[in-house]
Parts: C-alpha cells; sequence; structure tokens
C-alpha cells in the first residue's frame, strides 16, 4: 500500500498528569528521529500492519499520523522498519492466532536490528490475559496499547527508547488526540464518528476491549468530510460500532443530512447499524438524500427469537423484518447485507432452520457469517451447552450454500439494468477488467477506460453470488 504524505497535525489533548506531558514525550521522540535521520540521512521508517475491522483501519491511518508527526516515514516493508505496529483484532480466536503469528515472526526483525521497536496496539492489547501474555512470552516486544490510546503512542515509544517496556490498560485512556490521519490512496476514506459500544451482546468482546460509547461532535465531522471531499474524496463511510446511538450534538439521522448536503460529488456510506435502534427518520434520510448510499448492513446475528435474547441483541425476527420491509418500501432497490453467527450456545437444529428461513424471506445481497467463538469474560463463553464444532461446521456450509444461491439470485436481478459505478482501477483477481462498486457497495468487474476515482456508468450483463459484470457505457 502507498501511503499519502501527511500535511499539518493538530494536537490538542494533553494526556498526561505526570510532569512530562504529551508535548514533551512527542520532542522527545523527534529528537531521536531527527538524530536518526542526521546519522543516516534519511528519515526512520515505520510499518502498521492491520487486523480486524474498519474501525481498526481507521485506527491504524491515525496511528500513522502519529508515527509520521514524530518523524517517521511509513513504509509498507516491515523488513525496512525501526518502529513496527501491529494493531490487532479479538473479535474470534482466530484473529488472536493470526496476529500473534504475525509478532512472533518479528522475532527475527528485531534479533537483526536490536533498535527495532515493536508494539502492539489493537482490541486484543487491552485483553489482560493477551497482554501478560505479550508481556511474558514475547519479550522483544516493546509495548502494547489499547484501542484510541493514539496519544499515549508518543510515551510508549519513549519508553522503548529508552528500553523500558511499556504495557498500558484501556482505563489510562479516556481522551482522544486531534490527529490528521495518513489515509490509504485512493478514492475512498473512513471516518470515525464515534467510539466503542454500549451494547453488550452476550459474546462480543466488543464493549470491553474498546469501552464505553464516545461520539465525536458534528461539527468536528462535518468539518472532516468537508476536507475529503474538497481532496477529492469520492466515497466516504462514517464509522462506529453502533451509529445509530451517535449523540455528537445531534441524532445519526441529522449528521447524515447535513453531510449529504455538503457540494461535490460523492457517496456517502455508514457502518454499523443496530436493528434495536433504526429510527423512521434514518430511513427517510436514507431515501431522500442521493448521495446517501442505498445500502444497509443491519446485522442480524440469529433467526431466531430464542436466540436472539440470549444474544442480548433486544429485538426479535418480526422486527428485524418490519425494517427490511419499511427499508424496500422507501427504496426498492436497496442493497441490504447482514452478519450471522453460527453455532451460538444452544442453538438447536430448530433455531438453526429459523436462522435459514429468515435469509431465505429477506433474500440478502450478501452476508458475513461466522462461526461462534467464545471470547474469554463475555457471558456467552459461561453458558451451557456450547456446540460442537463438527455441528457448527455442518450449520456453517449449509448457510453458505444458501446463501450462495440466495446472493446470485438477488444479482440476476441486476441484469439488464445500468449502475452508477465509482471505478477503483484493474481488478485484482483478473487485470484485463477494471472493477468498482455501485452505490449498493456491490463488485462490479466491467470492461472499459475510465480512470481510478471516477463515478461512470456501467452496464450489467451478467452475475454471480459475489458479483456483477457488465461494460462501461
Ligand atoms: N458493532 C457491529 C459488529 C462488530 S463485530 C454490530 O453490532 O453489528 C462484527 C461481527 O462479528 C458481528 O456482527 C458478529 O456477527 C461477529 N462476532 C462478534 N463476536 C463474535 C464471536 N464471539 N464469535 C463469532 N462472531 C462474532
Ligand atoms: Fe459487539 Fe453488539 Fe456492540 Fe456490535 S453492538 S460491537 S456485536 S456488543
Ligand atoms: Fe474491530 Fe476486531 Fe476490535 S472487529 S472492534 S478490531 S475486536
Amino acid at each position: 500500500m502507498t501511503i499519502k504524505p501527511c500535511s499539518e497535525r493538530n494536537f490538542s489533548i494533553s494526556m498526561f498528569d505526570s510532569s512530562y506531558g504529551f508535548e514533551e514525550y512527542c520532542n522527545s521522540v523527534r529528537e531521536y528521529t531527527n538524530g536518526i535521520l542526521k546519522n543516516r540521512g534519511t528519515s526512520p521508517l515505520a510499518y502498521v500492519r492491520t487486523f480486524g475491522c474498519q474501525q481498526n483501519e481507521a485506527d491504524s491511518e491515525r496511528l500513522r499520523g502519529m508515527l509520521v508527526s514524530l518523524g517517521y516515514l511509513i513504509t509498507d516493508d516491515e523488513k525496512l522498519a525501526d518502529c513496527i505496529l501491529v494493531n490487532t483484532c479479538a473479535i474470534r480466536e482466530h484473529a488472536e492466532i493470526r496476529a500473534l503469528s504475525f509478532i512472533g515472526q518479528y522475532k527475527h526483525l528485531k534479533a537483526a536490528n536490536p533498535r527495532m521497536i515493536i508494539g502492539v496496539c489493537g482490541c486484543m492489547s487491552a485483553e489482560k490475559h493477551r497482554v501478560d501474555q505479550l508481556k511474558n512470552s514475547y519479550p522483544y516486544v516493546d509495548f502494547s496499547l489499547p484501542p484510541a490510546s493514539d496519544g499515549l503512542l508518543p510515551k510508549a515509544i519513549y519508553g522503548a527508547i529508552k528500553h523500558r517496556r511499556d504495557f498500558t490498560n484501556l482505563e489510562s485512556c479516556s481522551e482522544m488526540p486531534n490527529i490528521q490521519p495518513v489515509r490509504a490512496e485512493g478514492s475512498k476514506a473512513w471516518v470515525s464518528i464515534m467510539y466503542g459500544c454500549n451494547n453488550f451482546c452476550s459474546y462480543c468482546i466488543v464493549p470491553y476491549v474498546r469501552g464505553r460509547e464516545r461520539s465525536r461532535c458534528s461539527e468536528e465531522i462535518v468539518n472532516e468530510v468537508k476536507e475529503l471531499v474538497c481532496s477529492g474524496y469520492k466515497d466516504i463511510t462514517l464509522l462506529g460500532q453502533n451509529v445509530n446511538s451517535f449523540n455528537g450534538g445531534c441524532s445519526f439521522a441529522s449528521l447524515l443530512r447535513t453531510l449529504a448536503s455538503l457540494e461535490g460529488d460523492f457517496v456517502l456510506r455508514f457502518m454499523t447499524s443496530h436493528p434495536k435502534d433504526v429510527t423512521p427518520e434514518l430511513i427517510a434520510v436514507m431515501a431522500e438524500c442521493p448521495k446517501v448510499a442505498k445500502h444497509f448492513h443491519l446485522p442480524l446475528q440469529s433467526g431466531s427469537d430464542r436466540i436472539l435474547k440470549a444474544m442480548n441483541r433486544r429485538y426479535d425476527r418480526e422486527k428485524y423484518l418490519s425494517h427490511v420491509s419499511a427499508l424496500r418500501k422507501a427504496m426498492p432497490d436497496i442493497v441490504i447485507t447482514s452478519d450471522i453467527i453460527v453455532g451460538f450456545p444452544g442453538e438447536t437444529e430448530e433455531d438453526f432452520e429459523a436462522t435459514l428461513d429468515i435469509i431465505d424471506r429477506v433474500g440478502f445481497d450478501m452476508l458475513y457469517s461466522f462461526i461462534y467463538s467464545p471470547r474469554k469474560g463475555t457471558p456467552a463463553a459461561e453458558m451451557e451447552n456450547q456446540i460442537p464444532r463438527e455441528v457448527q461446521n455442518n450449520r456453517f456450509d449449509r448457510l453458505l450454500a444458501l446463501q450462495n444461491a440466495v446472493g446470485e439470485r438477488r444479482n440476476k436481478q441486476s441484469v439488464g439494468k445500468t449502475y452508477r459505478v465509482l471505478c477503483e482501477g484493474p481488478s485484482k483477481t483478473d487485470p484485463s477488467v477494471l472493477c468498482g462498486r455501485t452505490d449498493g457497495n456491490k463488485l462490479v468487474l466491467f470492461k472499459g477506460d475510465a480512470p481510478e476515482g471516477k463515478f461512470i456508468n456501467v452496464y450489467i450483463t451478467d452475475a454471480e453470488a459475489y458479483a456483477l459484470h457488465g461494460n462501461q457505457i
């Protein structure tokens, strides 16, 4: 990934109550990076690897912003790096194992370059047992920082320079400095509008590792989006674990309305929404504002009321189906996608069939499905009737097979239609065609000559479960 150079940076909050404050840590690290620049003739390099969701991608962009402000240049080659940050995810065990395996490989890099600084950030570094594991079994890791603690990064790097290991806990980082992120190249941008989650779904680790909900102030968000549009970004996604409970000075629906009224040619997306908080006002804003993408990602998790209750989701299937009807009534072509968890504790065959039934009934355009993974410290991990792995796998396969058929059925309805598509350049899997996304976020592979970052119209000639095919017109 190539990274754009970062322009102005603005740190507004001093987060330390000791006599050595945020600015002093920043200045000390800058002295250090300047020293390297003088000796070597080039700035020291930093590498950030990201696991997990878009929120984590956005956090990594802020971490890169902070690193650049401290005098580092960003590299996409970890072997060349003087500082490596691993931004981890804790949502399922698999995500943690992957991150740990990457961190394990960095042992050799540190052995070859003992001055290399290695930090672990993100959701995994807010779990006590993982922090203990990092401290005890990964002696070459210099520090860990939980999510939303960018303001502590200068202090952690300073500690590493002084050979002092620093493993910070979640409580120490409730404020966020105002950092200009270093965004990935392209026409898409993430904008975090809130952090944390209050919902405590019984399976989920997020509220424990990201803390309670905090919304950014709406004016700050409006200014950021204005700047992005002026800089040429065309596809802007507002991020939060539950954007519908945004309360940074106005409701989420009204924030969306304000943003959609900004001048410029761009698409506005948002994720994620919790079904318990979807409002008629939000649906109306989506329907009325042409710049708001006609795509709703609405995680369902299960089609069984009994399981939804055990998950502490606070809606039932009827409520979910009523949202789907309201969305389709207001926007007949809306793309609806969802998340499903298979094999939650106590899920019977009947519960699972209720999930299959609602998938078919709604006709989701796309599903992200996951096998339930017990997370230490969450209520579901302590529940009886954990489902055996073979049963989970079998249900997962059946769900995928159904969704493939449903997704294909939905996509075939697009054949013969023309969509506005934001061109993302040549497809990675087949460079002979271009790829892009519709407003509904559907992947389109097409023949044409549009440059990256341009909106064009594509006539759809064919469709499969995960992509549309067509020609630029
Ligand atoms: N805040 C978002 C989702 C965040 S996590 C929301 O509420 O929709 C993304 C998805 O990961 C969840 O929707 C859920 O389907 C899945 N997930 C969360 N915890 C999980 C667990 N313990 N095991 C398996 N999947 C999980
Ligand atoms: Fe996790 Fe539920 Fe919060 Fe989403 S809403 S992050 S699933 S606790
Ligand atoms: Fe995202 Fe993973 Fe954290 S999904 S919120 S990075 S646990």
